[in-house]
């Protein structure tokens, strides 16, 4: 009898294919988040899951599944996890660093563009049939990107990859982090290390790519903006909870800074609605690592990290050591 593992939501059908050939699979196969009482019910019997960002998995999740050993998210990010809880519990935690990098670094630069260049109301004028023809003096004056000072706040992989791509814009990388990276790793960044103060006052497009946890929760709130240029973009690709909404939406409409790109939210998909209302700022729906080519990687990868952990083999990408 093969071992039973939960498949929280819709993946793609060469991920099933791969893990049928080891377990039976309880698939819920809509990708519409299982309610709690029934992702507890349908975890009870099961000694592995694959689960999303969607899925809280906490004491609640775990009290009916003696048997689980092991949930795999098919996210870098796992603030859906109660680590603790999963610890105390003696299950193993994993995520999928790595396979989502570029496509993520991508996206950042789509709403760093995007947001620099207006290029959405502009696209939107246009469609709405305002453009009378070519004017010296439009009024889609935007922010040069190139040369510019490019911050990154979080300079983990996502963030180096951000770093290197600024290089073809000529930009000066600077950025804030835990701990300072390699040598070799500043030097292909190009990035220089300097203080949260100093990458708030210096940045002409900051991104940011904190992992979210209570540490980091609003880590950007009103007095962080406050310190930012009044033509400075705030880029968010990471968690909504970093930055705090209220703070950001009262700025953006008072242009304490002049615009952002946001693909995350706190309390998403239920966006503060003030947020609509402004023509500086870029809205994506949490869309940071949506390729094809990269969400079936994360779902293999989420795959190969269960496979190996009820195997009995330490899984790559485990968080909860
Ligand atoms: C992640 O991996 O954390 C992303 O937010 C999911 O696309």
């Amino acid at each position: 009898m093969k071992p039973k593992i939960l498949v929280t939501r819709s993946v793609f059908p060469e991920v099933i294919e791969h893990l049928s050939q080891h377990f039976e699979i309880d698939y819920n196969d809509q990708d519409v988040a299982l309610p709690a009482d029934e992702l507890a019910a349908r975890l009870s019997d099961k000694v592995g899951a694959i689960t999303m960002l969607s899925d809280r998995i906490d004491e609640a999740a775990l009290r009916s599944a003696p048997n689980l050993k092991a949930v795999c998210n098919v996210a870098v990010g796992h603030n859906n996890f109660d680590l603790a809880a999963i610890s105390a519990a003696g299950v193993m935690a994993t995520n999928t660093p790595g396979v989502l990098n570029d496509t993520t670094a991508d996206t950042a630069w789509a709403l760093l563009l995007a947001s620099g260049r207006r290029i959405v109301g502009a696209d939107k004028w246009v469609r709405d049939g305002q453009w009378q023809g070519w004017k010296f003096h439009d009024d889609w004056r935007g922010h040069d990107i190139h040369h510019a000072t490019l911050g990154i706040l979080g300079m983990g992989r996502i963030g180096q990859a951000v770093a290197r791509r600024a290089a073809g814009f000529e930009m000066r990388v600077i950025y804030h982090n835990r701990s300072r990276l390699a040598p070799e790793q500043e030097q292909a960044c190009q990035a220089t290390l300097v203080s949260k103060e100093e990458l708030l006052r210096e940045s002409d497009f900051l991104v940011l790519l904190l992992p979210y946890s209570p540490a980091t929760h609003h880590v950007i709130g009103a007095a962080e903006i406050a310190q930012m240029k009044p033509t400075a973009h705030l880029i968010n690709i990471a968690r909504g909870g970093i930055v705090d909404d209220g703070a950001l939406i009262e700025a953006l409409q008072n242009k304490t800074i002049a615009g952002a790109g946001l693909d995350v939210f706190e309390n998403e998909p239920a966006l503060d609605a003030r947020y609509f209302a402004l023509d500086n700022v870029v809205l994506t729906p949490h869309i940071g690592s949506s390729t094809r080519a990269t969400r079936l990687a994360m779902a293999m990868l989420a795959a190969d990290n269960l496979i190996a952990a009820l195997a009995g083999r330490r899984p790559p990408n485990l968080v909860n050591p």
